[in-house]
């Protein structure tokens, strides 16, 4: 490989054809005499563009259209002609230097000779080691170019907000599943809102035998009592969730209050206090509406012993848990009313100490939550102790601000332009690179940015790790191919054959 032009930070490299790269490798450009060694991200790979080039093709084709007799090529000029044609030019990104005691440093950028320089590989690897990264709770992602294993620091996603997105069926929950699974066998205890209904089938490596997968379907295995969530909770339920006029809201809050000082407070008699509540019967109606809401949630119960609180559920899985709320089959204002209050009695848990830190695993937050609360949890939420990632394939559904502060960014393949503009605009790393590189992404493979990989995108492809399918489509000819007896008798997904362990 030789340097071909810079301009600014970015150096086109002369590739021969035996020279193989993939898009996103690292090369290092060494120079006599230099006391530091460039490093260079390819994003992009094209032919050498020359005239001769081009003239040489069409001499070469005419002549072997024409001359059957000329063969004879004693110098094998044929071959020298062949490499030319196939010499590539690589687009590079400058990312900063490698000095001489084997420290990566960021923006040092200087003319390299074409003539005196040479060019050789740097795994992901030695970059990463050079960068400083230094080696905490490990979490496994995959494999980077050349089969080196790539991982990342369960360190570098405390504290943080990430986002995974890529186009449909790109790997997304994959990757996030193995993220959720590695954080729960170091003990984290990590709450997902599983659109999808897949996260559940996930068996993170338990110390004796105790499972820490917990799967919580509201209105079934998860219902909370009233005086449980309280009054400021409920409050903030009825007037993001349940949009209640300010006089409702008030008169609601008095018959909690006046239930509360008798002991009495519970839903069944809440339904009978409004029916005898002396009120404007507009207020009346308005409470009743909202009463019947909460109601048809089923989020709600009078009986302590079927309830759940969130603190004795982590306390009893003192080695990390992963708490699964299943939403797939709830409504729209049934899923807000569950998330809604998941997230006020964590951060009031979270705000007196009650329970550590978690991470909050987010499927296509845009379907339900409200955009006040987006802001919350990339700032208020994330300072008390919740740590989000988001998962989407729509990325023009997060804000610019959502990427402005992001930490780690998982960018999987995307192809169309709306969609590439979006995740352009909104991250640190370059455009150019990024384009170039998202958009030739095989599926299952990612570039990670952020934290977790010290500022230097890295592309990687996510290993399989064994994980159950749980969150594929169900196809209608596939399951046409099953026998219609198969069919009948075997309604739903057994979980216990589809369970695999990760390790
Ligand atoms: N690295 C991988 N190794 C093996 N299988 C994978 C890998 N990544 C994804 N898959 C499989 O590919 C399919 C699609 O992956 P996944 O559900 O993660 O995609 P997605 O991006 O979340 O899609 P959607 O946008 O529909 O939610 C799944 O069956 C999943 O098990
Ligand atoms: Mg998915």
């Amino acid at each position: 490989m030789k340097v071909l032009t810079k301009d600014s930070d970015s150096i086109s490299i002369l590739a021969f054809p035996d020279e193989k790269v993939t898009l996103g490798d690292y090369l290092l450009v060494h120079q006599v005499g230099q006391r530091e060694s460039l490093v260079l991200q390819v994003y992009e790979e094209g032919y050498l563009e020359l005239n001769s080039v081009t003239e040489e093709i069409i001499r070469e084709e005419l002549l072997s259209i024409s001359g059957e007799g000329i063969l004879h090529d004693p110098h094998d000029v044929g071959h020298v002609s062949r490499i030319i044609r196939d010499l590539r030019v690589l687009g590079c990104k400058t990312r900063g230097s490698i000095v001489e005691n084997g420290s990566f440093s960021m923006g040092s950028i200087w003319l390299p000779s074409r003539a005196e320089s040479t060019i050789s590989r740097l795994s992901t690897h030695n970059l990463l080691k050079a960068s400083g990264r230094k080696l905490g709770h490990k979490i496994d992602i995959g494999t980077t170019v050349g089969e080196h294993g790539f991982s990342i620091n369960a360190e570098d996603l405390d504290g943080c907000l990430s986002i995974i997105t890529g186009k449909k069926g790109s790997g997304k929950s994959h990757l996030a599943k193995l993220l959720a699974s590695q954080l729960v066998e170091h003990g984290a205890y990590v709450f997902v809102f599983d659109v999808n209904d897949e996260y559940h089938a996930l068996e993170p490596e338990t110390i004796e035998g105790e499972s820490k997968v917990i799967r919580w379907k509201p209105g079934d295995s998860l219902r909370f009592t009233m005086p449980y969530i309280g009054r400021s909770s409920i409050s903030n339920l009825l007037s993001n969730v349940l949009e209640t006029p300010g006089v409702s809201l008030r008169e609601f809050l008095r018959i909690w209050d006046n239930l509360e000082s008798q002991d009495m407070l519970s839903l069944s008699r809440f339904g009978d206090a409004i029916r005898t509540w002396k009120c404007n019967e507009f207020v009346r109606e308005a409470l009743s509406s909202r009463y019947y809401a909460l109601l048809g949630s089923r989020l709600f119960i009078d009986n302590d012993d079927n309830a759940v609180t969130i603190e004795e559920s982590i306390a009893d899985h003192p080695r990390g848990g992963l708490f699964c709320i299943s939403l797939k089959r709830l409504g729209h204002s049934a899923r807000r009313l569950t998330i809604e209050t998941i997230l006020s009695k964590v951060l009031e848990l979270l705000e007196r100490s009650a329970i550590p830190p978690i991470f909050l695993f987010a499927e296509e937050a845009q379907l339900y939550l409200r955009e006040t609360s987006w802001d919350d949890l990339v700032t208020r939420m994330r300072h008390y102790g919740i740590f989000t990632t988001f998962i989407t394939n729509q990325p023009d559904a997060l804000r610019s601000n959502v990427y402005r502060q992001a930490d780690n960014i998982f960018l999987f393949n995307f192809t169309n332009e709306t969609d590439l503009d979006s995740i352009s605009n909104a991250s640190t790393a370059d455009r150019d690179t990024l384009r170039a590189i998202v958009k030739t992404l095989p599926t299952r493979s990612c570039v990670v940015l952020g934290r977790a990989v010290n500022e230097l995108p890295i592309v990687t492809r996510v290993s399989s790790l064994g994980l159950t399918a749980l969150g594929e489509t169900r196809l209608f000819f596939n399951d046409r191919t099953k026998t219609p007896q198969l069919l009948l008798a075997v309604p739903e997904t057994n979980d216990s054959q589809t369970r695999l362990s990760i390790k």
